[in-house]
């Protein structure tokens, strides 16, 4: 078989590195990939959200499955585009995706169907949003609509930063027509779990949770970031709370997205906060996280295409999604100064052993080299019969891993082992 995957990311790289292990794949081209996947993927340059030329570029050879992972082709209606020229897809359409493309549309959906979540207003006003802030309660938080690359959130722990946030998203237009409208909800607390889940519309699996770590400094100081690190199991997510989980937001989202006429197939990331009201959605992802699914996945024993045929068949009930018992920890590593300003072009080197357990987001090739070109560079992910050993795993191979101004946090996973201890 010819698959094709879309984006060119850690997250990428790892479900290449996974849907290589059936036997009956023989050549995946990367679109765009990069210089890390172009050691496990034919890398075509063709951007992401270029759906035209994606489709344009299935003319040119014979596909047999695409998978479509980051979230704006998703939007953008690039599954409805392959599914159009007859090209099998894993991924939602787009009238799914917007689950993750409007928050206004995930709040209000979640609302209707009674699915927890955070109390919220929306506002297509700035000033009518600054005036609600006057006696909002304090701390708050202000999310733009549409999508904004990760960072349309704001946390606002005074009135003034919520004010600010109101002002950059709606008047200075910082992130587009995604501000045009925002939701303001409620502050809630708790640790965070990230639940990813196969679903073909009806039934849903979760996969194995996980943690992410977002801050770039250690203790989670600094500024938000794409994640510089996760790990998988998360201790958070007990059988008690994934029982609940299950009940009052897994099955409701699948069968109100079923109900609205926007079936959902794919993966469904749920962020999740634990309150001490029980389990409540803070957002919805319409694909599957970076970098959770570097932790993910290589627990996944089931056959990773297998499983995601059945998700584009609707035969998901049927399927068995298996995971090992076992731990893994993902310590990422950036360019000395991300998420902000950072200096690239420096020369990666990579000890063969560890090869196969690093997943490349931000490198090219140059000359022959692989060199660095993003701010999180790549990730690399260990696993173990235990968290301790696994992050020890994780540091031990980042640690042979060189390249100019290299960079990571030294305690991912250590929250985690905090409650196992
Ligand atoms: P997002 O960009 O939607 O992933 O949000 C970024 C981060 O903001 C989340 O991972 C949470 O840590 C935080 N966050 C989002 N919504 C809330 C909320 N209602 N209360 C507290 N923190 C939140
Ligand atoms: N790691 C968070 C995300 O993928 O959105």
């Amino acid at each position: 078989m010819n698959l094709l995957v879309i984006g060119g990311g850690g997250r990428e790289h790892t479900i290449i590195k996974k849907l290589k292990q059936n036997p009956s794949v023989e050549t995946i081209y990367a679109l765009p990939g990069n210089g890390g996947i172009a050691a496990d993927a034919t890398c075509v340059d063709v951007k992401a959200t270029d759906v035209e030329g994606i489709v344009a570029f299935t003319k040119t050879v014979k596909i047999d499955y695409a998978v479509v992972a980051p979230d704006d082709p998703l939007v953008l209606g690039c599954v409805d585009a392959l599914e159009a020229e007859a090209i099998p897809c894993f991924g939602p359409r787009a009238n799914a995706a917007i689950i993750e493309g409007s928050k206004v549309f995930s709040k209000d959906l979640m609302k209707k169907y009674g699915i927890p979540t955070a109390t919220y207003e929306v506002f297509s006003d700035p000033k009518q949003a600054l005036d609600y802030l006057e006696t909002a309660p304090i701390p708050t938080v202000v999310k733009a609509d549409g999508l904004a690359l990760g960072k349309g959130v704001t946390v606002a722990m005074t009135r003034e930063e919520a004010q600010g946030a109101v002002r950059e998203i709606m008047e200075d237009k910082k992130f587009g027509k995604s501000g045009d409208r925002i939701v303001i909800e409620e502050y809630l607390e708790g640790p965070e779990v990230s639940v990813l889940a196969f679903t073909d519309g009806t039934a849903v699996k979760p996969m194995v949770s996980s943690m992410d770590h977002k801050r770039a400094g250690d203790g989670d100081r600094g500024p938000n970031t794409g994640g510089m690190g996760t790990v998988a199991p998360n201790p958070f997510y007990t059988e008690d709370v994934a029982k609940t989980c299950m009940e009052t937001i897994f099955l409701p989202t699948i069968r109100a997205m079923k109900a609205e006429g926007r079936e959902f197939r794919g993966c469904l990331y749920f962020g999740l906060m634990i309150t001490k009201d029980g389990p409540k959605v803070i957002e919805y992802n319409c694909r599957f996280g970076d970098p959770e699914t570097q932790v993910v996945l290589p627990l996944l024993e089931s056959d990773l295409l297998t499983v995601m045929q059945a998700v584009t068949n609707g035969t998901l009930a049927d399927c068995e999604v298996k995971f090992k018992d076992a731990h893994a920890c993902c310590v990422v590593l950036a360019s000395k100064g991300y998420p902000l300003s950072y200096e690239k072009g420096y020369e990666i080197t990579i000890p063969a052993d560890v090869q196969e357990h690093v997943y490349v987001a931000g490198a090219k090739l140059a000359d022959g080299k692989l060199v660095t070109s993003g701010g999180r560079v790549l990730g690399v992910t260990a696993v173990a019969e235990t968290l301790p050993e696994a992050v020890k795993g994780a540091y031990a191979m980042a640690d042979r891993i060189e390249f100019g101004n290299k960079y990571c946090r030294r305690d991912i996973g250590q929250r985690a082992l905090s409650v196992l201890r």
